[in-house]
């Protein structure tokens, strides 16, 4: 890991232990910079050829995204944010009479209310799988797999436990059973390694203001060829179509649409560019410090923490196995006790989320085992609260 990198891009972070990448991004350096500075260009060229600029920034992102999670660029396509991408593939796909889908009950709302809204409105059935204090069992999803089960919708990376899907063996069981497997990877991309063919991933919706490094405002669909022409856009646009004209030119079919047979044919008009930006930038150092690597000193860190904080009364999410970690570690504390654990976090200078009587770490690699001491010793102070 070249820890000399991540000090340049970070040491702005100074003595702050941030752990929050599972709510927000902590964009480094050139992020920063390439993000003010899309708006100087901008201003400074009065506007000049800014959208041309901006398609090739685009295109350039595009093959970032690729190479990250292995798949062709053609298969990008540059969305809002995760529940737009979620809910292309859910009003997109299509359904027949019976047909269901399979979703979890612990997922985001993102990755939940698009199906449930497909549901009430094409009678599409949803089947949920029950977790079991954090934990997904495969064996419950394929139990609820039938003839008519059409897509598995699932979180790489469940947000509120760190539930860590493994997404190679359930990829390949929908694979066998020709089910389309969707994948929303907002909580492992840029951490963890994910590669969409060796995982038989069909589908995929992230937006980019987390692992990714990138900033609010964008997000990514992957569709795989396979099904890329199966799925019909929700939106129609000269980004999404072949047949738009040019002016001075103007339509004069008014009863035909050719979509692209590429992922722009989910792209709309125009896009977040300057976030899009971010994006490129921040895949490129994902890229530069490499995405097993990263991957391995999450992992390591986050075995480091559990160890250390392995006989606190407080509950700790745990897993029963440890292929399901995925850099997230979800302590418990009694909520009247909310003033108390907040003081701590600040004492040691830790940023992380805190809701409804947890607070949930999410670890990247800008985080060291000094850090981890520290939180270690937050949580047993935590712990001899009351
Ligand atoms: C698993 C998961 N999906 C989606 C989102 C966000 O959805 P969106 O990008 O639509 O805001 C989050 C967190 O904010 C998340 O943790």
């Amino acid at each position: 890991m070249n820890e000399k990198l991540i000090e340049q891009e970070y040491s702005f972070l100074k003595d702050e232990i941030f752990l929050n990448v599972s709510s927000v991004v902590m964009p480094p350096l050139r992020v920063q910079n390439a993000y003010r500075n899309f708006m100087d260009d901008y201003v400074s060229n009065y506007g000049d050829d800014v959208v041309s600029k901006s398609w090739g920034i685009v295109n350039q992102t595009r093959k970032v995204v690729s190479q990250l999670i292995h798949c062709d660029s053609s298969e990008i396509g540059f969305v809002k944010n995760t529940c737009e991408g979620v809910s292309i593939l859910a009003f997109g796909f299509p359904f027949e009479k019976g047909d269901n889908v399979i979703v979890i009950d612990q997922e985001h709302q993102a990755n939940l209310f698009p199906w449930i809204h497909v549901h009430q409105q094409k009678g599409i059935d949803l089947h949920v799988v029950k977790s079991h204090d954090g934990n997904i069992f495969i064996e419950d999803i394929i139990n609820q797999m039938d003839d008519h089960t059409r897509i598995v919708a699932i979180s790489a990376i469940q947000f509120s436990t760190g539930f860590y899907m493994d997404l190679k063996e359930l990829g390949n069981i929908c694979h066998q059973k020709n089910i389309l497997f969707m994948v929303d990877g907002i909580q492992a991309l840029g951490r963890m390694h994910i590669d969409v063919q060796e995982m038989h991933i069909d589908y995929m919706a992230s937006g980019t203001n987390k692992g990714l490094l990138g900033t609010l405002g964008a997000g990514f669909v992957y569709c795989s060829k396979k099904w890329i022409e199966k799925i019909t856009p929700l939106y129609a646009s000269y980004q999404s179509v072949i047949n738009h004209v040019s002016p001075p030119a103007i339509t004069t079919n008014f009863d035909f649409i050719e979509w692209h047979t590429d992922a722009r044919r989910f792209e709309s008009g125009n896009l977040s560019y300057n976030c899009i930006l971010a994006l490129q930038k921040g895949i490129e150092l994902i890229l530069e410090l490499g995405i097993e690597n990263i991957e391995s000193k999450i992992i390591s860190l986050e075995k480091y923490l559990r160890n250390k904080i392995k006989n606190v009364s407080l509950k700790v999410v745990e897993f029963k196995n440890e292929k399901n970690y995925g850099g997230i570690v979800c302590v418990y504390y009694p909520i009247n006790y909310e003033n108390s654990v907040k003081e701590v976090l600040k004492k040691y200078k830790i940023h992380c989320t805190m809701r409804g009587g947890y607070i949930r770490l999410g670890i990247n690699f800008y985080n060291t085992f000094e850090q981890m001491e520290q939180v270690s010793k937050a949580i047993h102070e935590m712990d001899c609260l009351g």
